[in-house]
């Protein structure tokens, strides 16, 4: 027979266990709209995963319902496995028109055993031109894995489970357009870019294969959601808005030199080839 103690104990587990249900219920029907693809997109297990599919007559995509002006935004993808040569999955933010702004990633997939590419790039006002690519420590097709990106008045930073693989500074004091105007939201499509995605196009895309999947749980956002021409700033709890002002720590730091140092296989900011006439000024900053 349990003694009250058990019991207790007991108690306190289901609590956590339905405190933990509570917290991993998000549901991607109230976060998400499917965008294109004519059924290839899907909204599955009430809510709590998406597949987005690419076959030769289409792929797919989605968007946040919600627009944003800063935020930290998770979501766990896996990507199309086995033969993904010449498909590309992009999960990025972005807001409308001519001058806009967007944070990229972009995946670009490879032949069986062959590395994904993980394609960033930052515009602000139109203007990208800054691209940093990396390989990744895993094989990002066995398993989910979290994909963040903080954008606040200071910084954007990109994360791979939670370690930083890029830094984006606020170099407007020294003349660099920075966004921090315009919401955006986010958007993600996988698709056919055969002409240039793998090992620069020379690989195409295998049809056999298709139809080609790649799949999305958890998103997360603590995010100022823009409406109305008005911003509002979740702020459940006491410190869940720290992200506005968070930087990265000695320790962050410390990762993001790791991860450039040992995957970075692209970055514009040493490419002097490609800009003769001096590199891009934010460049000059660290
Ligand atoms: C694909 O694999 C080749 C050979 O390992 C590699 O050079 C290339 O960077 C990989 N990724 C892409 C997207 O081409």
């Amino acid at each position: 027979m349990a003694t009250s103690r058990d019991s207790s104990v007991l108690l306190m587990i289901s609590l956590v266990g339905s405190l933990l249900m509570l917290l991993s219920a998000a549901n991607l029907h109230q976060d998400i709209d499917i965008t294109w693809g004519d059924g290839r997109a899907k909204i599955l297990n009430n809510g709590e995963l998406l597949t987005l599919s690419l076959d030769k007559a289409s792929g797919s995509g989605f968007q946040s319902k919600n627009e944003y002006l800063f935020g930290k935004i998770d979501m766990q993808l896996k990507l199309v496995p086995g033969n993904s040569a010449g498909t590309v999955t992009a999960y990025y933010l972005s807001s409308q028109g001519s001058t806009h702004d967007e944070i990229d990633f972009e995946f670009l997939g490879n032949l069986s055993g062959d590395p994904y590419i993980l394609h960033t790039n930052v515009f602000s006002q139109g203007k990208g031109n800054r691209e940093q690519q990396f390989y990744l420590w895993f094989d990002p097709t066995a398993n989910f894995h979290t994909y963040s990106i903080l954008w606040n008045p200071k910084c954007i930073i990109f994360c791979v489970d939670g370690t930083p693989i890029r830094e984006f500074k606020n170099s407007e004091s020294i003349g660099v357009p920075y966004p921090k105007k315009q919401a955006m939201r986010i958007y993600s499509s996988l698709w056919n870019a055969d002409d240039w995605a793998t090992r620069g196009g020379l690989v195409k895309t295998d049809w056999n294969g298709a139809p080609f999947t790649a799949s999305y749980r958890n998103f997360n956002a603590n995010a100022c959601i823009w409406s109305s021409g008005a911003s509002s700033c979740s702020s459940a709890g006491s410190s869940s808005n720290s992200w506005l002002s968070q930087e990265l720590d000695s320790t962050s730091q410390e990762r993001l030199h790791w991860v450039q140092k040992n995957y970075m296989i692209y970055n514009y900011c040493t490419d002097t080839k490609r800009f003769p006439l001096g590199l891009p000024q934010e460049c000059n900053m660290s």
